[in-house]
């Protein structure tokens, strides 16, 4: 942490640079000094979950109860948590903000010595554009930390019934979003994910663009057939689930409207066909390991 001159505090992207030069010298002491879930000192910025009130972490619901001031990401927290849990704190929606409003707003109310949490949906750490806002925070003076939340792909994986790495069908899971304002085409690495073949793909912020990202996928000659989830407002009342093939799922999300707020998930893991028991419950159960080092390192994760 470090005191921002007047014209970084007026230039959240000067006290970006700063901490960002900072950092790549200078480990933060804290990183060593606390635990993820640790109470600590500052501005929590803590993951709300995908929506249903009943994934947001203890601790997040206990932080949202002595809270004064909430700053949330507006229709993706869901409006029941807050009411159940934000008590009599002041509520402001963060989304048509930008960092020169919302920045001031939460350092003086905390300079003020009023409890503020920064609520994001989902996990923070996941498309949450927390960091630029803690940076700010931290190059003012003001300590800020992270607390975990439920990321959306794995609320999606849950109502799917599948795992996201399933034995023999995915090694690995990307967490991306499609070409767009923020991507350009060439940062698109949706068609490399999907072409791994062993690779779960969970694309974020890409709804309105399903027809697109198909097509994509269709014209770098992907298997039509591979599974496709579009699983929309995952946890929420109104959640619901479309299941068809790359060359079916864009009609399905045009014909049921939705534009926003659905993951789109994309590999054979969608189906949770196919798979071989693992060797946790198998081989590694009957034998001996080494250590139980090995069993973590080997087997544990099946
Ligand atoms: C700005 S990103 C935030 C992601 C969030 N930090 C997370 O970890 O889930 C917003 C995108 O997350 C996805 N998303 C968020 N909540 C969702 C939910 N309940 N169900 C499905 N997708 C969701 C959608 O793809 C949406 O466009």
């Amino acid at each position: 942490m470090t005191n921002a001159t007047d014209d970084e505090r007026h230039d959240p992207q000067a006290a970006i640079d700063a901490q960002g030069d900072r950092r790549r010298t200078e480990l933060d002491d804290r990183i060593f000094e606390h635990a993820a879930g640790d109470d600590q000192e500052g501005i929590p910025f803590v993951g709300a979950g995908p929506g249903d009130p009943g994934l947001l972490t203890v601790t997040g619901k206990e932080l949202l109860e002595g809270a004064d001031l909430v700053v949330h990401a507006g229709s993706l927290v869901n409006s029941e948590l807050l009411e159940s849990y934000c008590g009599d704190a002041e509520l402001v929606n963060s989304i048509g903000k930008d960092l020169e409003e919302l920045v001031p707003l939460m350092h003086d109310a905390y300079e003020d010595g009023l409890s503020v949490v920064r609520l994001h949906s989902g996990d923070p750490a996941i498309f949450g554009a927390a960091l630029e806002q803690m940076d700010a925070l931290e190059h003012e003076g003001v300590p800020t930390y992270f607390v975990p939340g439920v990321t959306s792909a794995f609320a999606a994986s849950a109502t799917l019934r599948t795992q996201l790495t399933l034995n023999e069908v995915a090694n690995h899971v990307a967490f991306t979003r499609p070409q767009g304002k923020t991507l350009s085409e060439d940062e698109d690495h949706v068609s490399e994910f999907v072409g791994m073949g062993d690779v779960t793909t969970c694309i974020y912020l890409g709804t309105h663009a399903v027809r697109d990202t198909m097509e994509r996928l269709l014209e770098d000659g992907h298997d039509p057939t591979t599974p496709v989830a579009v699983v929309y407002h995952a946890s929420w009342p109104d959640e619901d689930v479309l299941v068809g093939t790359i060359d079916s799922i864009a009609d399905q999300v045009e014909e049921a409207g939705y534009r926003a707020s659905a993951l789109v998930v994309v590999g054979d893991a969608v189906t949770g066909a196919g798979y071989e028991r693992s060797y946790l419950y198998g081989d590694w159960a009957n034998g001996e390991p080494e250590s139980s080092d090995a069993t973590e390192t080997e087997a544990g994760d099946d």
